[in-house]
């Protein structure tokens, strides 16, 4: 189960440009790709009539101006809402909402995610995250393996290859992906450590480590265990400059981060 990254560290952008632009808009995932970020995380959820779309919470009213939950709203109900203005009310100045750039804070499909890094016009991975995958008892992962089968990359010839993979902080949800694709490379998310992971195994299959930056700061000496072990080690949400010294210190394999810019600046790239 070894799939060990040479450096450099690779720089994930979390929920796209997020710091910069609204977060999981076709907007952020642009700026993050104009930024030079080597991979892109989503969050995704079913919609009621089983769309995949990109949104973080379990409701639409903190990113939208709409109300209500993803689960009960359908896509075309989606479609009418604003993902982008709340940004421009918050204190960023960097973002700037044109709303006549009406796709760019629509809703994002991860479909038309998808086709977003299909047209790059470089590799550009994603690493796409299940949100609540037990409400839905393997939907999220059926439809989500559908979606990548239609872009050819739901079976890979081995995951070191893989341009997407797939997180969770769920153990069943990456067993559900790999049970129906061994190849793709699942990243086992991780808030703290449960007693029986501690010495740097992961649940059985599962390649990739995802502790989170607060697990990094108080435990670094468990990145070493997870690498000892043979996973790669992908740290989130890692904002602060000297976090990035620290995860770039420990030679972590990507720091997943709202401002892409920044991190690969500081890393001199
Ligand atoms: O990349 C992992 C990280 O996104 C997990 O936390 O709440 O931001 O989805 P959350
Ligand atoms: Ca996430």
């Amino acid at each position: 189960m070894t799939h060990v990254r040479q450096h450099p560290i690779q720089v994930v952008a979390h929920r796209g440009a997020s710091e910069e632009a609204p977060e999981h808009t076709l907007a952020a995932y642009k700026k993050a790709i104009e930024d030079g970020a080597d991979a892109l995380e989503c969050d995704v959820r079913l919609t009621a009539d089983g769309h995949l779309v990109c949104v973080h919470d379990r409701r639409v009213n903190r990113t939208s101006n709409g109300r209500g939950a993803v689960s009960a709203l359908e896509l075309a109900d989606l479609a009418t809402l604003d993902f982008g203005s709340w940004k421009s009310r918050d204190e960023e100045p960097d973002w700037e909402h044109r709303p006549e750039d009406r796709e760019d804070t629509s809703v994002l499909t991860l479909e038309r995610l998808l086709e977003l890094v299909a047209d790059a016009g470089r590799r550009v991975e994603l690493a796409v995250e299940t949100k609540h995958p037990t409400r839905w008892a393997g939907q999220v992962e059926e439809r989500l393996l559908l979606l990548l089968k239609r872009f050819g990359l739901d079976a890979p010839e081995s995951a070191a290859e893989s341009p997407v993979r797939i997180m969770s902080f769920s153990a069943r949800s990456l067993h559900r992906v790999r049970a129906a694709s061994p190849t793709l490379p699942t990243v086992y998310l991780m808030q703290f450590v449960s007693p029986r992971l501690r010495d740097g195994r992961l649940p059985a299959g599962v390649g990739i480590a995802g502790p989170s930056i607060r697990i990094v700061r108080n435990h670094p000496a468990y990145v070493e265990r997870l690498k000892a072990a043979g996973h790669q080690v992908h740290v989130w949400t890692v904002n602060e400059p000297q976090d990035v010294d620290l995860c770039a210190g420990l030679r972590v394999d990507a720091i997943i981060t709202n401002r892409p810019r920044a991190v690969l600046r500081q890393l001199d790239r």
